[in-house]
């Protein structure tokens, strides 16, 4: 085992689980759709991948989607939708 620090300056993981209407999911409010649009952003202003936004396949907290975990700030975002995307992007992504 190698032990080395993290080499992201952030890493924003967005759950895209979608349960396909069986139970509540991160699908059910487009969390692919708001991990795409973050991650292109990160791209357009040539930050990924120090900062990394990444997928998640379920975060443990399906009825209070979209949510996005974001390191090293210790921060969770719940009940995220695709119209706040630039919102969390002008806070994590710059
Ligand atoms: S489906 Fe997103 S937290 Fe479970």
């Amino acid at each position: 085992m190698k032990i080395q620090n993290v080499p992201y300056q952030r890493q924003i993981f967005v759950c895209v689980h979608n349960a396909n209407g069986e139970k509540a999911s991160c699908g059910d409010h487009c969390g692919e759709e708001v991990f795409r649009r973050l991650r292109e952003i990160a791209k357009a202003r040539k930050l990924h991948p120090m900062i990394r936004v990444a997928q998640a396949k379920c975060l443990g907290q399906c009825n209070t989607g979209v949510n996005i975990m974001i390191y090293p700030e210790n921060v969770w975002l719940s009940d995220v939708r695709t119209e706040e995307v630039a919102k969390i992007a002008d806070q994590y992504i710059q």
